[in-house]
């Protein structure tokens, strides 16, 4: 266990925290030795495994002299700041799947690669990183085609349009040489769709773990690819995964790309 590498999760509370809890508990190559809450949470103080022999315990903050060698950030938008700084602070590598960033939030961690090593994805399955290259692959073999995004969450997700979903939607820009915000429209309402544009819908409702559907449509047929998640440990797996992998790199910006196909 000696050789573990020492782990901290920040958004330890929420579902995503919790599945990566569960992870880290099977693996022996990786410890959690912080799992970080809201300083006000009612969580700070108990026990993380309470089952286990385990000793950890929920914390709002991390304590100074703690070894670590990766900082996970599965939090909200508003909270990904906070776990930026603490990676910074301690110089250590940044993996975070945290969405609904805006655009002082994902300069603030282009510029933190230039002192730690980071890697931001907005879907850590695999299955979605199979689909990025194929909705890429449609959008270059029909580029006049309509492409309209559609995605589904659970009721209690934060932001929309997904992030997976706006991921997907700079694929497609990318793919036809196009400048994603100039293209990408959230809504129809009042105007007719425009050549060109990429729309998008959300869907939120009950337990829904993530559904996206791209579709590209011309008169008379249409292509549609989806991938639909159906339990949120998938992209738990994924992030250890690359927690593991960043471990002990140098700095830079990675992707989720670099650890599954490299
Ligand atoms: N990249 C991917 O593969 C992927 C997959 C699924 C979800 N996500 C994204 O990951 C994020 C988390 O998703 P989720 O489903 O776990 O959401 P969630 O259940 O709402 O959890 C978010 C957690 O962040 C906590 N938090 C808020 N402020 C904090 C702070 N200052 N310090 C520490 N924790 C803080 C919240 O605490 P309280 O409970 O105390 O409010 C909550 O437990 C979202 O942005 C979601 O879109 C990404």
């Amino acid at each position: 266990m000696s050789s573990s590498i020492p782990v901290v999760l920040h958004g330890a509370a929420g579902r995503m925290g919790q599945a990566i809890l569960r992870v880290l508990d099977e693996r022996a190559d990786l410890t959690p030795v912080a799992a970080l809450v809201r300083a006000d949470s009612a969580r700070v103080g108990q026990p993380v495994y309470p089952f286990s022999e385990r000793t950890l315990r929920y914390a709002g903050t991390l304590a100074p002299d703690l070894a670590a060698s990766v900082l996970i950030d599965f939090s909200v938008a508003d909270a990904f700041d906070h776990g930026l700084a603490l990676a910074l602070e301690r110089k250590l590598p940044f993996v975070s799947g945290t969405t609904g960033l805006d655009a002082r939030q994902r300069a603030a961690l282009e510029r933190a690669a230039a002192s730690i090593p980071t890697l931001w994805a907005a879907n850590f399955s695999l299955g979605v990183a199979v689909l990025a290259k194929l909705v890429a692959a449609a959008a270059r073999a029909v580029p006049e085609w309509d492409c309209e995004i559609a995605e589904a969450h659970h009721a209690g997700k934060h932001d929309a349009p997904s992030g997976t979903g706006l991921m997907l939607g700079r694929e497609v820009a990318a793919a036809r040489g196009q400048d994603f915000d100039a293209v990408a429209r959230y809504s129809h309402a009042g105007n007719a769709r425009a050549r060109g544009t990429i729309g998008f819908a959300s869907t939120r409702a009950a337990d829904i773990v993530g559904e996206h559907t791209v579709m590209f449509a011309t008169a008379g047929e249409r292509i549609e690819l989806v991938h639909r998640a159906t339990d949120r440990m998938i992209f738990a797996r994924g992030a250890v995964a690359a927690a593991r992998w960043i471990a002990g790199r140098p700095a830079g910006r990675y992707s989720l790309e670099d650890v599954i196909f490299s």
